[in-house]
């Protein structure tokens, strides 16, 4: 018998705080920064972002997200034998414990899963799905929790007007079980580290300090020229590994980056609009949060079904990109 993986449940979780571009604008006034809500939604679409509290760590937001996906799904903590975070900005920075194992530790799984994270910046949600449904489809593991978790906001220069207003924090969560009928139905990963430079915290631990910056970089318009072709492609693969047309596809859920990047792509796909779910102008950027803090939207609103087609799609830093196609 085939065996398949299946998403069977969702969650997410975003901080209290909540900042409007009125809100960010003003404190970026008292600086001397100058930019404007219109700028910010004219070029980015985003008009609000949320910002953790000091003593959150993206293991808390990702503990909040996996407990509402394990209670969609009807499993215990217990049940999970492998976690797999993607995330930009772990507990231990730059260091370890992975913040899979500290999800583990405040989930209270106690037995022995397997846990780890995956670096693939905006693209790592789909990177760790990815890794997940090649373990199931493997035999070797059955349930498996997979979360992107990011505090974005502890990485933002807020002297750096064309960056610190894109970036929020959050975290989105999936639980993927081993199944007998399709569920990830396709998926491709790619990078190009001949452009890590674009997009990147270009800084490294040395004698107890951090040498360099630890501090987001990024070259906006190079990035936003990148994305829009690989996004493109990446699709039109993964959706001929499946034997599919985008006509085919109910949901499109992209990395919510820019809502200018995700109509290219969508227009691209000859998808409508009204098939995109779009998250951006509440959530900001996430990076590896964005796609299932999307997903979960869509799913606890109504809008995703069981037995639709969604197709989501990823892009960051490293340069990074990927897709999956899944049937829900
Ligand atoms: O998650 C990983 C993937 N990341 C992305 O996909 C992000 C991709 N890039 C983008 O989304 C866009 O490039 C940005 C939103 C970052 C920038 O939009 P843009 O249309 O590419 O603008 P730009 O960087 O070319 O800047 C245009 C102007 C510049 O002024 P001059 O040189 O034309 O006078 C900037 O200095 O806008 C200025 N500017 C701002 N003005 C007001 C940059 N940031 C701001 C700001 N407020 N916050």
């Amino acid at each position: 018998m085939t065996l398949y993986s299946k998403i069977i449940g969702t969650g997410s979780y975003l901080p209290q705080q909540r900042v409007t571009n009125a809100d960010l604008t003003a404190q970026l006034a008292a600086k001397g920064i100058d930019t404007s809500d219109e700028w910010i939604v004219s070029r980015s679409g985003i008009s609000a972002r949320h910002y953790a509290a000091p003593d959150e760590l993206s293991s808390d937001l990702a503990v909040a997200a996996a407990r509402q996906a394990l209670a969609m799904a009807d499993k215990q903590p217990h049940e999970i034998d492998l976690v797999i975070v993607a995330s930009s900005t772990p507990d231990y920075y730059g260091s370890f414990p992975s913040t899979a194992c500290i999800v583990q530790r405040k989930l209270g799984m106690g037995n022995g899963s397997a846990a780890f994270d995956v670096q693939a910046v905006c693209s790592g949600f789909i990177y760790a799905v990815s890794v997940a449904d090649a373990f199931i489809k493997a035999g070797a593991h059955k349930n498996v929790l997979v979360i992107g978790a990011e505090v974005f906001s502890r990485i933002l220069n807020f002297e750096d007007r064309g960056t610190c207003v894109l970036f929020g924090d959050g975290a989105g969560a999936v639980v993927m079980s081993a199944s007998d009928t399709p569920g990830i139905l396709a998926s491709k990963l790619h990078a190009d580290g001949s452009y890590a430079d674009i997009l990147s915290v270009p800084g490294n631990l040395a004698n107890g300090a951090i040498a360099g910056s630890a501090f987001l970089y990024m070259d906006g318009p190079a990035v936003f020229k990148l994305a829009v072709t690989v996004l493109e492609q990446v699709a039109t693969e993964v959706l001929e590994a499946a034997g599919m047309s985008a006509g085919q596809v109910d949901w499109l859920v992209p990395h919510q980056a820019n809502i200018r990047i995700m109509k290219s792509t969508a227009r691209k796909l000859g998808l409508p609009m009204e098939k995109m779910v779009v998250t951006v102008d509440q959530h900001g950027n996430t990076s590896a949060a964005s796609i299932p803090l999307a997903l979960d939207a869509a799913v606890r609103d109504g809008r995703i079904q069981p037995g639709h087609t969604v197709l989501m799609e990823g892009v960051g830093g490293g340069f990074t990109w990927g897709a999956v196609l899944a049937r829900m």
